[in-house]
């Protein structure tokens, strides 16, 4: 079988990352987190201080950062300049101001650029907001997960919980409601299904069975 280029986009917690780690185990490809490395862009500039809305400040700080992935038993560890920062970028805070560094043009031709070069292998699952539409636009494999708002605030709930973190449930659906509105209305490449894209709503399915739809998917292609 050739090796594909598989390109999973759709908004907060439809369960992208969990889903890409498990398909690309199954077939022995790559996985390759973009939200990870918008996540480590807005981690190093508020480290830094720098207004998140200072595009030549962040151009200037990322022309001089190296984002790199190393792949562990339990996914995928990220670093910045060689310094693990797994945890760090998956903080609340990070959460909450990626999207703003994300609306960046610039920023976002740095990084589509990155993620082109590391898709050009092959047999590789990308996961993300402009997968299928900008990074990879000729993926052989598009999908687009969705799931309710409610189901994606009670799976975000119960990740924090397990860290030890209680946000309340009506906050964490108002945050990602928001991020989902910044993401999908930003002039640059917003999340959008591509016009190939198959759609998967995973509000009342298991991981498992989203994981072989897009595995059975894989092996029709
Ligand atoms: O895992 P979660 O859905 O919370 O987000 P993520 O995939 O880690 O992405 C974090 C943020 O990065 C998103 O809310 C987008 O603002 C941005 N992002 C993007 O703009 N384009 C991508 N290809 C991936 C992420
Ligand atoms: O990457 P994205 O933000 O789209 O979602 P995720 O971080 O992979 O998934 C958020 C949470 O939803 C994780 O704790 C998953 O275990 C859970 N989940 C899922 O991913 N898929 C389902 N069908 C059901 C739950």
């Amino acid at each position: 079988m050739n090796k594909l280029r598989v390109a999973i986009d759709g908004p907060a917690s439809a369960g992208k990352s969990t889903v890409a780690k498990l398909v690309a185990k199954r077939f022995s490809y790559i996985y390759c987190d973009t939200g990870a490395m918008y996540r480590s862009t807005t981690l190093k500039a508020m480290r830094l201080g720098i207004d998140l809305h200072n595009e030549s400040e962040i151009v200037n700080m990322l022309n001089n950062t190296k984002i790199t992935f190393k792949p562990s038993t339990n996914g995928q560890l990220v670093f910045i300049d060689g310094n693990e920062v797994t945890n760090e970028i998956r903080q609340e805070n990070v959460t909450n101001s990626v999207s703003t560094v994300a609306a960046l043009t610039k920023v976002r031709s740095i990084l589509v650029k990155q993620q082109k070069a590391i898709a050009n292998c092959g047999g590789i699952v990308m996961d993300g907001r402009d997968i299928g539409t900008t990074v990879i636009p000729d993926a052989e494999v598009k999908i687009f997960l969705i799931a309710s708002v409610s189901e994606r605030a009670e799976r975000r709930f119960k990740d924090n919980a397990e860290k030890g973190i209680h946000t309340p449930l009506e906050e964490l659906k108002r945050e990602i409601e928001l991020r989902d509105y910044k993401d999908s209305h930003r002039e640059v490449s917003p999340l959008t299904k591509a016009k190939d894209a198959i759609e998967l709503d995973t509000t009342s399915l298991s991981i498992n069975e989203v994981v072989d739809e897009i595995s059975k998917i894989i092996k029709n292609n």
